[in-house]
């Protein structure tokens, strides 16, 4: 078996950061996103993967490489215009070959891997297995109907009126016969092809297609609320490691990572907290459910469920942050002087709210 882990796209949903970053290196707990769907890859023991890159290619090669810090060989195939899933599959046609393949969507984080579904899958012998999972906005997805025994009764691709609340999370199982099936697609309104319509397609000329409802969480990390809602879900699950340094006025409590060359002073940290490497935080409170990239300086203030990302800096006395996504060098400060306006500089697509 193969695997295609689709890491194209714009990430429009998740501007500004994605003006200067590939929207699946965005990291959660301090972990770009990619990265887990890659380790529950190689943990399923499928290791020849594919990976379809578009305009921010460089940056996902520079951080993936050849694959062998995964321990994964990764062939890239450039897809030149976002086109759809169905087209990225066809694109990577000749990489995959006859064999089956898993298709993992780079922006998607799912609890558990997927180890059951590739042993699943095998077992059953089907032209596609699918994932689904119950949401409250399906006309935001790919949505199924089932039989009540089970069986698929058809798949739309964001329905405006859905006939169920089962959504197709971005995790399939095909067998090389979803190739014919592309063939035959045409563009959807959005003016893509659809993988959710070539499933439909292997439903209606009776290829066998199971679906498997995921017990687990399954994050779709496409806007700033679902990246938050991510962090908190992974920083559930981390353990504990302190390899900064803390003065006698610094409090740790919970699960919380501290990584090497960071400095707590008079600092108090309430996990579940990761913070990363060569940070100073000094006379800082931190909250739960907040992530820290490396290299992040904080005085004086209150951070809670946020993620704040590389080199930034918040000198901000009295101010408390909480439920923001703060991109990489960022500095935010308070004004000692009047008038006590604020002064901003904020990128396109910035988003502010005051209090
Ligand atoms: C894609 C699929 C959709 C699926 C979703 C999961 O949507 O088309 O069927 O439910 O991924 O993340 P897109 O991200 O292209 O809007």
């Amino acid at each position: 078996m193969k695997a295609l882990v689709l890491a194209g796209g714009k990430g429009t949903r998740l501007r500004p950061l994605t003006y200067t970053r590939a929207k699946q290196l965005i990291p959660v707990a301090n972990k770009p996103i990619l990265f887990y769907g890659l380790e529950a890859i190689r943990d399923a023991g499928v290791e020849e993967i594919g990976v379809i890159v578009g305009d921010t290619r460089e940056e996902v090669m520079a951080a993936l490489g050849d694959g062998s810090r995964f321990g994964v060989r990764l062939t890239y195939i450039h897809q030149p215009d976002p086109l759809g899933l169905a087209h990225a599959v066809w694109t990577a046609r000749e990489f995959l070959g006859d064999e089956p393949f898993i298709m993992f969507l780079g922006d998607n984080l799912i609890q558990h891997g997927v180890i059951r579904l590739v042993e699943e899958f095998n077992a059953l012998s089907v032209d596609a297995l699918i994932l689904l999972k119950a949401v409250e906005n399906p006309q935001s997805f790919g949505v199924a109907e089932l039989a009540a025994d089970g069986r698929i009764l058809g798949l739309e691709e964001k329905p405006k009126q859905p006939k169920s609340n089962l959504a197709l999370v971005g995790v399939y199982l095909f067998s090389p016969a979803i190739h014919e099936m592309i063939r035959t697609l045409k563009p959807s309104p959005r003016g893509e092809l659809e993988i959710t319509d070539a499933i439909q397609a292997l439903v209606t000329t009776g290829h066998p297609v199971h679906s498997h409802i995921h017990e687990g969480w399954w994050l779709d990390t496409g806007k700033k609320d679902d990246m938050l809602e991510a962090n908190r879900v992974v920083l559930d699950e981390i353990q504990t490691e302190l390899l900064g340094s803390l003065d006698s006025e610094s409090r740790v409590v919970g699960r919380v990572k501290i990584g090497a060359g960071s400095e707590l002073v008079r600092t108090s940290v309430r996990g579940p907290v990761v913070i990363g490497e060569g940070c100073r935080l000094v006379d800082t409170f931190v909250g739960p459910y907040t992530s820290i990239s490396s290299g992040v300086q904080i005085t004086s203030a209150e951070v809670e469920h946020s993620i704040i990302l590389d080199d930034s800096r918040i000198d901000a006395p009295g101010q408390r942050i909480e439920d923001s996504l703060i991109g990489r060098n960022v500095r935010v400060s308070r004004a000692a002087a009047r008038p006590a306006a604020l002064r901003l500089l904020l990128g396109d697509d910035s988003d502010v709210c005051l209090t």
